[in-house]
């Protein structure tokens, strides 16, 4: 739905005229199951966004309604309930973890809008906890920074839908700069903003599959790494070098030893991939992606038969430098690097492949790298 569309459907639902916030989804290039580990990842926003149209209410209810899902959601800011298992739990978490910062919320009605894909990897959640704060700091006039917010949508994750994960995701939604990717360093939070180099397209394939495991099995590689982390004595599993970890591995269980692997050798890869970025060098960062799908396959163990397949598939695609899965892994999106001439053949390629291969038809999307979150125009 059209910016346009929302705001007149907010007229037509509530009466009010509403100010518009929005916040866009990601895609990470390279760095998985880094952020919890203090490491490194190289994500982008794409160009589907969420939006929420806001207009203050009098007295202390939100009273929210999804295009999407076609359903309401209420939060009481003096008795916010438990989490429900609905979208509505990260509007009530976003507004806890707000008033818990100090933010003095009022009353708002809200309309909610998003294309981005659900359940894909490409954090859609974390673009709905975004806009969802940028629009409840707006409605109460709350002054919170950029930082302090996304750090506040991801405490909402873990405390409101029970998901432990890093800062990537919101960090992106908040940071992101068109026509560049992120570079960041989640202990420092130092991040450079690396322009996508010219005549490469990134081209994700959706396998449109998101296996039940996810969240469970999040939190299980995040405990996994923190017990590989005690074990070695380290803070972090940042801390651990790959001489250091050949030199101990005998101190670690076979799988903590897996889990270990891929973490500090996919740190590894995302200082060599934000080097021959910066080198022109796609072919390098593409072959540093493929070598990051093999890892979180075979060490990390959170890619699926359909990701591999679409993996596999476009080893012999036209056009293709790089591929691998994208975010938590299970389900959702591989992300490719592709010549930006042959994208549509590589698309098709993909396409015809994947159907041939599962009987599924994947959506393919052609993304260019969005800016951050924030307000949208005038009313
Ligand atoms: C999810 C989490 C992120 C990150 C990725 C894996 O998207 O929200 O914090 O851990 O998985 O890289």
């Amino acid at each position: 739905m059209s910016e346009s569309a929302l705001r007149h459907r907010f007229r037509e639902r509530y009466g009010s005229v509403p100010r518009v916030f929005q916040a866009p989804g990601r895609v990470n290039l390279i760095g998985e199951h880094t952020d919890y580990n203090e490491g490194f990842v190289f994500p982008m926003a794409i160009g589907f966004t969420t939006r929420v149209a806001a207009a203050p209410r009098a007295g202390r209810r939100i009273q929210a309604f999804s295009e999407n899902f076609q359903t309401a959601h209420t939060c009481d800011l003096d008795a916010p309930g438990p989490p429900q298992g609905s979208w509505g739990d990260y509007l009530t978490g976003v507004a806890v973890l707000l008033q818990r910062g100090g933010a003095n919320l009022c009353g708002a009605d809200l309309l909610i809008e998003s294309d981005v894909p659900i359940g894909a990897g490409l954090s859609s959640s974390a673009a709905l906890e975004v806009a969802l704060a940028l629009a409840l700091a707006g409605m109460s006039g709350a002054q919170v920074d950029r930082l302090s917010l996304a750090r506040l949508c991801q405490q909402a994750e873990h405390e409101f839908a029970g998901a432990r994960c890093g800062l990537m995701d919101q960090f992106t939604a908040c940071f992101a700069r068109e026509g560049h990717a992120l570079c960041l360093d989640c202990r420092t939070l130092e991040y450079e903003a690396d322009p996508l180099p010219p005549g490469v397209a990134v081209v994700l394939c959706n396998s449109m599959v998101k296996h039940e495991l996810a969240a469970g099995e999040y939190n299980h590689r995040r405990r996994d790494c923190e017990a590989a982390a005690a074990e070695l004595g380290v803070r972090a599993l940042r801390d651990v070098t790959p001489a250091r970890l050949a030199q101990e591995d005998g101190r670690l269980a076979p799988r903590l030893l897996r889990r270990a692997r891929h973490v500090v050798t996919e740190n590894q890869r995302v200082q060599r991939a934000a080097t021959a970025l910066r080198r022109g060098d796609a072919a390098g960062f593409g072959a540093l992606m493929f070598a990051s799908h093999e890892s979180l396959r075979a060490d990390f163990e959170v890619s699926c038969a359909e990701l591999d397949t679409l993996v596999d598939l476009a080893r012999r695609a036209p056009g293709v430098l790089g591929a691998r899965m994208t975010g938590g892994g299970f389900g959702g999106c591989t992300v490719n690097l592709v010549e930006a001439g042959r994208a549509s053949a590589f698309a098709e390629f993909m396409r015809a492949g994947y159907l041939r291969a599962t009987g599924i038809e994947p959506a393919i999307y052609l993304c260019q790298a969005a800016a951050g979150a924030g307000e949208v125009g005038g009313a």
